[in-house]
């Protein structure tokens, strides 16, 4: 059995799952709940001067039969004071002394900053993470991701913070931002221990077309809001690689945004997050889900006879390039198995209207197929015609039944040539410029 116990900027914990800074963590005794059911951290509901809160706080997407698809909140940080969270951190540190509990902070001066670093360090935090990410309400009085956007102040601010940090400092991302890797070396510069992100999108989900207010309503009027859930697993895998990559980076990382299970879990550590962070997902099924992330990284490391996060950390990386790096000269194809297709044709309306016009939907008998005994006779099944394939995807994309498309690599005879040596043969005279695709 793989061994989960991290050691993240010098912050021990039994497992990298990590609840992330949100409703979840907002008290003790929700926290002593999430240990009870195996998260290996906490990130306490960000503390800073106790806020007003509006009622109502929260929207949602929902696709289809699936709720909550998309999470969007509007509330602040915490509404308790200073002295109950800091009172409460002490309280769990002392029942929970193995298990990571971090302070996450939002300060208005460098005196305050100064104050509640002190004051988490007394209380027994093993880390402080500085919340410059909340895009609503927080920002509008300069706090937030008005200083997670402007990369120079949160430099400045992550350095008063680090004139003073006993423990280890992780610096959450906000990411709206154009370049989130420029408040990454931000950080780095500063001397902060970590990063972890991302915090929510800025986001409004509806239009209600009846009455012509949006969601969360509060008296008929909404607000900008944070939005995150599975939805955003995408640009935050995007941002966490991107700073992974960066030489100028190169910190320990905590991936956060739509990770629900397992394996969205795994994708983060091989995009070189050495703990995750989880929010609408607890918000939405409890914290009961950590068990079968557990039980799942357990087995898929022991399947690929790894030992530790450590062997996943950071192994997908490198697979990611620019544009311009990636092989010109490889070909890809799609093939259709007739023994599962179900003629839906869903494939050949896409290629058809969104990709190619390569897919023909020919009659069974001209292809010779026979679909064999209890299988319900279509009258046209797709037939892709190879030549001009230009092996987009799509079509797997759209089929309903799993595996059926399947994308063939067909040689195509050409060592591998990547954009810039394209460009660099045709400068030199070495090859002519390729024509258009017809
Ligand atoms: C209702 C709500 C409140 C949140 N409050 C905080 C907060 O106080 N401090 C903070 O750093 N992040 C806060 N977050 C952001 C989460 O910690 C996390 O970065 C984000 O939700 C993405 O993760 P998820 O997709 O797992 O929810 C909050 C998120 C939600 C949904
Ligand atoms: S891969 Fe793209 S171009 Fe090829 S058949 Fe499918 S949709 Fe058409
Ligand atoms: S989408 Fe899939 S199942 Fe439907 S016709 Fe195309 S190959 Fe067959």
């Amino acid at each position: 059995m793989a061994d989960l116990s991290v050691n993240f900027a010098g912050i021990r914990a039994p497992n990298p799952f990590w609840v992330a800074s949100g409703p979840p963590s907002n008290t003790a005794y929700q926290t002593h709940r999430a240990f009870e059911a195996g998260w290996g951290g906490l990130i306490w509901k960000t503390i800073g001067t106790p806020i007003v809160n509006v009622s109502s706080r929260y929207s949602a997407l929902d696709i289809g039969g699936q709720r909550m698809v998309g999470f969007n909140n509007i509330e602040l940080i915490s509404d308790r004071s200073p002295e109950v969270n800091f009172q409460e951190i002490a309280e769990v540190k002392k029942r929970w002394p193995n298990h990571a509990v971090i302070a996450s902070l939002m300060c208005e001066s460098r005196e305050q900053w100064h104050e509640f670093i002190r004051r988490s360090e007394d209380a027994g935090a093993d880390g402080i993470e500085l919340n410059y990410g909340c895009p609503h309400g927080m920002c509008e009085r300069g706090m937030g991701s008005a200083v997670g956007q402007q990369p120079l102040v949160a430099e400045r601010i992550t350095g008063w913070v680090m004139e003073v940090a006993k423990i280890p400092v992780i610096v959450k991302l906000t990411p709206n931002i154009t370049d989130i890797t420029a408040a990454a070396r931000a950080a780095k510069r500063a001397g902060a221990n970590a990063i972890s992100l991302i915090n929510t999108i800025n986001s409004i989900t509806n239009v209600n077309l009846d009455t012509f207010a949006s969601e969360p309503s509060v008296r008929g009027m909404s607000s900008h809001g944070g939005y995150c859930g599975p939805a955003v697993k995408p640009i935050a895998l995007n941002m966490v690689q991107s700073c992974a990559a960066d030489p100028e980076v190169r910190m320990p990382i905590s991936g956060i945004g739509g990770i629900s299970n397992w394996r969205d879990a795994a994708e983060f550590m091989a995009f070189g997050a050495g703990t995750v962070q989880v929010c609408t997902a607890i918000m939405h099924h409890g914290f009961r889900i950590v068990d079968d992330m557990i039980e799942g990284l357990n087995s898929y490391l022991d399947e690929k006879k790894m030992c530790s996060v450590d062997d996943l950390c950071g192994r997908a990386v490198a697979n990611v390039t620019t544009w311009e790096k990636l092989d010109l000269n490889f070909r890809q194809v799609a093939r259709v198995n007739h023994d599962t297709c179900i003629g839906c044709n869903l494939c050949y309306i896409a290629c058809e209207d969104g990709a190619h016009q390569c897919i023909d939907l020919l009659n069974p008998d001209s292809l010779g197929l026979d679909l064999g005994p209890g299988r319900v006779p279509h009258k046209h099944v797709p037939k892709v015609r190879e030549d001009d394939c230009v092996g987009c995807n799509l079509c797997t994309l759209v089929c309903p039944v799993d595996r059926c498309i399947t994308m063939v690599e067909v040689p195509t005879g050409k060592p591998p040539m990547t954009w810039v040596e394209y460009q660099a043969k045709v400068a030199s005279g070495e090859m002519k410029p390729l024509p258009p695709h017809h």
